[in-house]
């Protein structure tokens, strides 16, 4: 068994991996996105898979040319390891590759965590959608240009 941190795409038999880190990260499930992204972006929904174990993801989606990371975690027993700056880059890199240059996502304003995390990744805050989520908490939205 090997001890790196392997970055591939996802397949349908890590559905259930990828719901029990979603479950764990987030208070809301969308289940039915992930095979939709599956189908319309599977260059750019990844997993982290360590000896055998999916300990992380992110969906990252394209419209009309434009990026945006709709969702990552890394489950809570291998954060701060580096796996989510792994999967972020991963994704950031195929982007590139398909000449996407701008890629957006929108954060809780209480999670300073995951936006100390895109701050060190290069994103910027430009601005806030009130109420974005369904408890009412607002988004801050984050923007990064790819050179
Ligand atoms: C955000 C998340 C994906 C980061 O993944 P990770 O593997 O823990 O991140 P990394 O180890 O690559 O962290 C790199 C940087 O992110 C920031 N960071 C990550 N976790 C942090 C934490 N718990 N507290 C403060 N800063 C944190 C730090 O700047 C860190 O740099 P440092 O190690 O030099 O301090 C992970 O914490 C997570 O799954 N969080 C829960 C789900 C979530 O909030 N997702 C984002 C939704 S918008």
């Amino acid at each position: 068994m090997t001890d790196v941190i392997i970055i591939r795409k996802f397949k349908p038999r890590d559905f259930q991996k990828v719901l029990d880190i979603e479950y764990q990260a987030f208070n809301e499930h969308r289940p039915d996105l992930y095979m939709q992204f599956y189908e319309l972006n599977a260059d750019t929904f990844l997993v982290a898979e360590w000896q055998g174990e999916i300990v992380g993801f992110i969906a990252g989606i394209e419209l009309n040319g434009i990026g945006k990371v709709f969702s990552i975690a890394v489950h809570r027993n291998y954060q701060k390891k580096n796996i989510g700056s792994i999967l972020l880059n991963a994704t950031m890199c195929t982007f590139k590759s398909k000449k996407i240059n701008e890629v957006y996502l929108e954060v809780r304003e209480s999670n300073y965590s995951a936006y100390g995390f895109y701050k060190k990744h290069g994103f910027v805050s430009i601005g806030v959608q009130p109420g974005y989520y369904s408890d009412g908490e607002n988004a801050v939205v984050m923007k990064k240009i790819l050179y």
